[in-house]
């Protein structure tokens, strides 16, 4: 079947997708967003998060037809316009939460949701909306470190994707 959806505010199209192929096959292999990785295909890691009409879902767990003319956002879209890093994306870096950077995209999709909802979260908040997300790598401080510091910013005049 053929799926039509906007990726990034761009309209795509992928043909020949096969009956409960996921969202997550489609970006990757079909409409060429890798951002978004495949860490476990089961919706346990949340290293597969994108926004699918403005809401962070699992991409491994969404079938690419439940996406047909929907918007979907995915790490390659929280950039500036500009082609440049986002505020949260450059957070991550200057904290130093990126290490194998896997986890990062649906890290930085679920910080970018949180920003949007609440500017200034609390630790605990913090914990709370990225508890579905699993790093094994950071031991999360620097994960911590790095929402903070993007927070300090947005607060500070900066802006988050959606
Ligand atoms: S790859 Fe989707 S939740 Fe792990
Ligand atoms: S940086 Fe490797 S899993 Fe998080």
């Amino acid at each position: 079947m053929r799926v039509t959806f906007t990726a990034n505010g761009r309209p795509v199209e992928a043909d020949d997708v096969w009956e409960g192929e996921s969202l997550l096959h489609v970006l990757r292999e079909r409409v060429g967003l890798p951002g978004s990785k495949n860490a476990c295909e089961q919706g346990e890691c949340g290293s597969c998060t994108v926004y699918l009409d403005g809401v962070p879902v699992c991409a491994c767990l969404v079938a690419a037809g439940q996406a047909q003319d929907r918007e979907v956002r995915t790490v390659e879209g929280l950039g500036t316009e500009d082609g440049g890093l986002g505020p949260v994306q450059q957070a991550f870096v200057d904290a130093g939460a990126v290490q194998c950077g896997f986890c990062t995209p649906g890290l930085l999709v679920q910080t970018d949701a949180l920003l949007a909802r609440d500017p200034q979260p609390s630790d605990a908040d913090i914990r709370e909306a990225l508890s579905g997300n699993l790093c094994r790598c950071t031991g999360y401080e620097k994960i911590m470190d790095a929402v903070r510091l993007a927070s300090a910013r947005v607060c500070a005049g900066g802006a988050v994707a959606e």
